[in-house]
């Protein structure tokens, strides 16, 4: 159930960003090789597979993601967009030595840089995998979307969102790194570096309500015992009313690196 929810707030975050994920997209098309070879790193439900097949013409992509899940979701999107050709699943732990992708100009790592163990080993598999002259992408995200500023309940989204950063830090997740000095320091060059500071205003389609009640109900749900039970129960009823509201909006910052090997 925890990985329905997973891959349907990926799915989600590329559809609700779409603008986001167009301009980025076009960015890494215009620097990319032609005909690309490239590998998406911990690919998850497939947004970043998917596009990338889809806007760099004559692209061949490799789906890496060390969960089976994720793999078979992207699999049935890529079949039914007609990219199935185009789209190779392999199912690898990235924490251990990777697997041979083959000869590589693009690799694609999203919101998944952060989950590495050793972010400085991942970095030199990368440069190893990429052909020189090849380009790695790294986004990340900088905040987590908030979708309740605003309204009456900014403040407890707020603090959901201060305690759920602690949760992660304690966790061992690798956010707010500096991932351009890391890229510098494992050999890339021509490091670039770009801030998306996005702000979708209300009234805002139906689908950004489903993606706030799957963000906000995951927050909820990690949080038990880390907020004071009337902040828990203040975002039940939040996430329980989401659905009928005309006044959230999306609030996150994601920043991007590229660089070349
Ligand atoms: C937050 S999701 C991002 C998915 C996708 N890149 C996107 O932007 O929507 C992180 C993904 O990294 C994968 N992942 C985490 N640790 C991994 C590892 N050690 N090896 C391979 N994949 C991993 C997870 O299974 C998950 O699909």
């Amino acid at each position: 159930m925890a990985h329905d929810h997973m891959i349907e707030m990926l799915d989600l975050d590329a559809q609700v960003l779409h603008e986001y994920f167009r301009d980025l997209i076009g960015w890494v098309g215009r620097e990319a090789a032609d005909r690309p070879r490239v590998v998406d790193l911990g690919a998850g439900s497939g947004t970043g597979s998917l596009a990338l097949a889809r806007e760099l013409p004559g692209s061949a992509v490799t789906a890496v993601d060390v969960s089976p899940e994720m793999l078979a979701h992207l699999r049935s999107r890529a079949d039914a967009a007609g990219l199935g050709d185009r789209i190779r699943t392999v199912e690898a732990d990235l924490d251990q030595p990777w697997p041979d992708l083959g000869p590589t100009d693009v690799i694609w790592a999203a919101s998944s840089m952060h989950h590495m163990a050793d972010p400085a080993k991942a970095l030199a598999s990368a440069f190893g995998a990429l052909r020189p002259d090849g380009l790695l992408v790294i986004a990340e995200l900088e905040s987590f979307p908030r979708f309740l500023a605003g309204t009456p309940d900014e403040d407890v989204e707020l603090r959901g969102h201060a305690e759920s950063a602690k949760r992660r830090h304690e966790a061992g997740l690798h956010m707010h790194e500096n991932w351009g000095d890391r890229m510098n320091h494992a050999g890339f060059t021509s490091v670039t570096e770009r801030h998306f500071d996005i702000n979708l205003r209300p009234p805002l389609p139906a689908a950004a309500a489903r993606y706030a009640e799957i963000s906000l109900g995951r927050m909820r749900h990690g949080l038990e015992g880390r907020l004071p039970v009337a902040d828990l129960a203040a975002l039940e009823k939040i996430v329980a009313g989401l659905a009928g509201r005309d006044d959230l909006s999306v609030r996150t910052k994601r920043t991007v690196w590229l660089a070349r090997r």
